[in-house]
């Protein structure tokens, strides 16, 4: 999900130097299927109006509502034809320099598991629902998929710079966490939110969360919390501007720049945001409050 963690040091058994290994498709069981499938429907019923048109094109368009786990050879065939992208398996996080390796080369690497029918909301790795589901159909649309490959080359780039902290915090935001200003009204693209049931409601409805205006330097200063639900969620104003703006910072100068400065906690509205939404933060007290009594 994040780029920040790995557990392994090697690649495991089994899995080729660059991680990859092979999806084993038929190995996956029925009841493995049964899982995708329930979390598709529940998914699947959710989005319409509150997912962006280009997460819902995607999803079209790669066919992912096709019964199962999609076969990874297939569903990169299609990727392949809209945007050059291709979908493949590893064996769970793997290290931060392979995994933007593989994104600037247009591979996105996927866990090669699926969360059990007894835990649909229990999540401690990134599973195939989470990358294939969540991920997958943003890399249909041209323009993110140009994002999400600049964004590896940029990761190889921070990592060499030392920013990584700075750097994941734009992914959490906008790959992970973000919010689209649409005609219509706000949209999640984000693919942590768009694999979530509870957050697909919350990123939305909730007034808890801070809704605040997509600013490079204000996201890269923000702390995250990987563990429940945003505190605050940022909002670009569309894909082409985020992409727009990614690309042509030269993001060095802008690490210096803000690495001596404090890092924003998450919940807080700063000076200068854009707040589209001023969160209450009842959510957040109230997890507070519980862990406390
Ligand atoms: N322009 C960034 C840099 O100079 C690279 C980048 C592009 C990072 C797009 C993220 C997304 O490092
Ligand atoms: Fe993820």
């Amino acid at each position: 999900m994040t780029a920040e963690t790995h557990i392994h040091d090697a690649p495991p058994a089994g899995a080729a130097a660059d991680w990859t290994i092979p999806q084993n498709w038929d190995a996956f069981t029925a009841e493995e299927h049964g899982v995708w499938d329930t979390l598709f429907d529940r998914q699947a019923r959710l989005l319409p109006g509150r997912a962006s048109s280009a997460y819902l094109r995607g999803l079209e368009a790669l066919k992912l509502s096709e019964s199962g786990i999609p076969n990874f050879d297939d569903l990169s065939e299609r990727l392949m034809k809209l945007t050059g992208w291709q979908v493949v398996a590893v064996p769970g996080l793997v290290p931060d320099d392979v995994f933007f390796d593989h994104m600037a080369n247009r591979r996105f690497v996927s866990g090669n598991f699926i969360r059990r029918a007894d835990q649909l909301d229990y999540l401690q790795e990134p599973d195939v629902f989470h990358d294939v589901f969540g991920h997958v159909p943003m890399l249909a649309d041209p323009v993110f998929a140009d994002y999400l490959a600049a964004y590896g080359r940029g990761g190889l780039r921070a990592l060499a710079l030392g920013a990584l902290p700075q750097l994941s915090r734009l992914y959490w935001y906008t790959v992970e966490f973000g919010l689209v200003q649409e005609a219509e009204g706000l949209r999640i693209f984000g693919a942590g939110i768009v694999s979530s049931s509870a957050e697909s409601v919350f990123a939305l409805d909730d007034a808890s969360p801070n809704r605040i205006g997509f600013d490079l330097a204000r996201v890269m200063r923000t702390e995250y919390r990987i563990d429940d639900f945003q505190q605050n969620y940022f909002v670009i104003p569309s894909f082409e501007e985020l992409l727009r703006v990614t690309v042509e910072t030269d993001f060095a100068p802008l690490y210096e720049q803000i690495r001596p400065l404090p890092s924003i906690p998450v919940g807080e509205i700063v000076e200068g945001d854009d707040v589209i939404h001023r969160g209450t933060q009842a959510y957040a007290q109230r997890k507070a409050q519980t862990a406390i009594a």
